[in-house]
């Protein structure tokens, strides 16, 4: 595989399983030193044995993206083994959903904590350290549900739309020190997530889990979901040097789920 990343340090939050993990193994195999954030440690533990494997340097950090202090410790850590951050990926999410009456104000401040302030957060701390550098990379992992809505995931929608809006204030800002800032907006990925959304809201609709994700299947274009590994390809393009002039774009990777 090219080398595209060789010598670069990647910063991933919810790298323990997924998308993270999907994206930690592929910026390792192009060379880069990659720092996993979690709190899943088991998982983080494994992503960055996989790293290593790749032949590269893996960092695995403990935090809860809901906590400043965890984020400012994690990131002060990989400036202290790196003295750099070239990439920030910001995967850690959650999905909450279900019909909107019984929407459960702690669920939804939860859903906002992980997925919004979160991801806030970790474009805030890394923002001067790449502002200091004049160079670096953000990609916000948004979600289809980000540019369009479907019935029972107000919750999560409301947050994924949100994750476009920092993105674009974001791009704005840190241009001028010459960072990019984008947005994947992925369509249903193979992951664990994907599983708890296809039991909870296909439930909703009086389907099985499997009935549910045949049904968005056959919504698509291409007649299938993702992998993560498909997702982790365009992150990789977009901290890439044929990507420098894209920045503030909200980029779906849906299979044409969403023809617009
Ligand atoms: N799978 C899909 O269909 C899909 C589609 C669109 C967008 N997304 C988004 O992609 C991102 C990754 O999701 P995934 O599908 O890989 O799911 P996943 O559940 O496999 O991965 C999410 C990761 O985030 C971590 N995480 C959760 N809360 C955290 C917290 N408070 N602090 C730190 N880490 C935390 C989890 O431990 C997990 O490792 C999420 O932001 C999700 O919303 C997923």
């Amino acid at each position: 595989m090219d080398q595209r990343f060789h010598d670069h340090v990647v910063v991933i939050t919810g790298a323990a399983t997924g998308i993270g993990a999907a994206a930690a193994a592929r910026f390792a195999a192009e060379g880069a030193n990659v720092a996993c954030l979690d709190t899943n440690e088991a998982g983080n533990a494994a992503t960055v044995e996989a790293v290593l494997a790749a032949g590269s340097r893996g960092l695995g950090l403990s935090c809860d993206v809901r906590s400043r202090d965890d984020q400012e410790a994690a990131f002060a850590a990989v400036m202290d083994e790196w003295g750099r951050v070239d990439v920030l990926v910001a995967s850690a999410g959650i999905f909450g959903g279900g019909p909107l009456a019984e929407v459960p104000v702690e669920r939804f401040e939860n859903i906002v904590a992980v997925n919004l302030t979160g991801l806030l957060v970790s474009n805030s701390v890394v923002a001067p350290i790449m502002t200091a550098q004049h160079r670096g990379t953000i990609v916000n992992i948004s979600s289809m549900a980000g540019k369009t809505s479907w019935p029972n995931s107000a919750e999560y929608s409301a947050t994924k739309s949100g994750v476009i809006g920092i993105t674009r204030s974001a791009a704005m800002e840190l241009g001028p020190h010459g960072i990019t800032v984008n947005a994947v907006c992925p369509g249903n990925t193979l992951t664990a997530m994907v599983r708890k959304v296809a039991t909870e809201v296909g439930s909703s609709l009086g389907m099985t889990a499997d009935e549910w994700l045949e049904m968005r299947a056959n919504d698509t274009a291409l007649k299938r979901l993702a992998q993560p590994e498909e997702i982790a390809g365009t992150i990789a393009f977009l901290a890439s040097e044929d990507a420098r002039y894209i920045t503030g774009q909200a980029i779906e990777i849906d299979g044409g789920l969403v023809l617009s």
